[in-house]
């Protein structure tokens, strides 16, 4: 190759990140920061050897289907990469990398964030109290659900998941339950001193808290439907920091305004960045704008992380965190 190779960030990076990226390649930065569109994208795959796309950048396989394409690798700002065709990117010879460990301390935060929230109903008393409505301490006012002690179920226990264990049951004493698509290590397990349950339908009626944390894409697209949600106790609450696809969002809603569940806090919607007007207007939901790993010490984190996989790819050695 001529020359340093020629990359394109999709959306605006950390300043940092973007300016180490300027010195060592060739960089493009879409500094109009909105979503491309298919066309963008199609256009970035003939004219840049690598592209550095987001969770904002949808990339079926269409897109991959052009006579002659430059780009050798994906390197994705993100550790979720349901957005991509990996099959698709792979059968044409690209590389495809994400940015997984960085983000699993503060994606894990904020699950438990919208857990208490929903749980101690922050959302809707904020909204009270900035709307001039409140009329001061009153034993029966905003009653919400206890925390600590609780069972919590925890579905995909990977990196992610099992920050999340680690704080609720270390910070909040609560019981652990996981389910996982592969038999989670005894030692992983007593860590938490969770328990693992195989089949979703025997761990749903056990929880007073359920927490997703496992991948997007087709196989687990709306893993929580009517069916399962209907499995939840009256009591109990879902909170989603994974992909807006695992949940089926219009049961969601519909479970939340029936009272078949008590409440879920939501990071992430099946078509960000529209939300379903039925969960907007639902009191029981707190609501967040796919805020999981926005801190700044993780932002850079992930963005030096496309940096090393992009290095050691185009140094001819195998990036640390290639998923295709
Ligand atoms: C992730 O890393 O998967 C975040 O959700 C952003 O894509």
């Amino acid at each position: 190759m001529a020359g340093k190779p020629k990359i394109l960030i999709t959306r605006r990076w950390p300043e940092r990140v973007e300016a180490r990226l300027a010195e060592d390649y060739r960089l493009t930065v879409n500094r109009a920061d909105r979503p491309l569109d298919r066309a963008a994208l199609a256009a970035a795959l003939r004219d840049f050897d690598a592209v550095l796309p987001t969770v904002t950048d949808p990339m079926p396989a269409e897109i991959f289907d052009q006579p002659r394409l430059r780009a050798r690798i994906l390197a994705n700002y993100g550790v979720g990469h349901s957005h991509i065709d990996i099959a698709a990117a792979r059968a044409r010879g690209i590389v495809v990398t994400n940015t997984p460990d960085v983000l699993s301390e503060c994606t894990a935060d904020l699950a438990m964030t919208l857990l208490l929230m929903a749980a101690r109903r922050a959302g809707e008393g904020e909204r009270e109290l900035r709307a001039g409505r409140w009329a001061g301490w009153r034993p029966t006012h905003m009653i919400g659900t206890r925390v600590s002690g609780k069972t919590l179920g925890i579905i995909g226990f990977g990196r992610i998941g099992q920050a999340m264990a680690a704080r609720a049951r270390h910070g909040f004493g609560m019981r652990i339950l996981v389910h996982n698509r592969s038999p989670v290590p005894a030692a992983i397990l007593a860590r938490h001193d969770a328990a693992e349950v195989a089949r979703l339908e025997d761990l749903l009626p056990e929880c007073d808290f359920v927490s997703l944390h496992c991948p997007g894409g087709g196989a687990n697209r709306h893993l929580i439907d009517a069916g399962r949600l209907g499995l939840m106790k009256p009591s109990a609450f879902l909170v989603n920091t994974a992909r807006g696809e695992v949940v089926h969002e219009r049961a969601l809603a519909q479970a939340l305004q029936s009272g078949a569940i008590a409440g879920a806090g939501l990071d992430v919607y099946e078509d960000e960045p529209r939300v379903a007007a039925e969960l907007l207007a639902a009191p029981n939901a707190v609501l967040l704008p796919h805020l999981g790993s926005a801190t700044r010490e993780t932002r850079e984190a992930m963005g030096w992380r496309v940096a090393e996989n992009l290095a050691a790819f185009f140094a001819g050695r195998p990036p640390r965190d290639r998923v295709a």
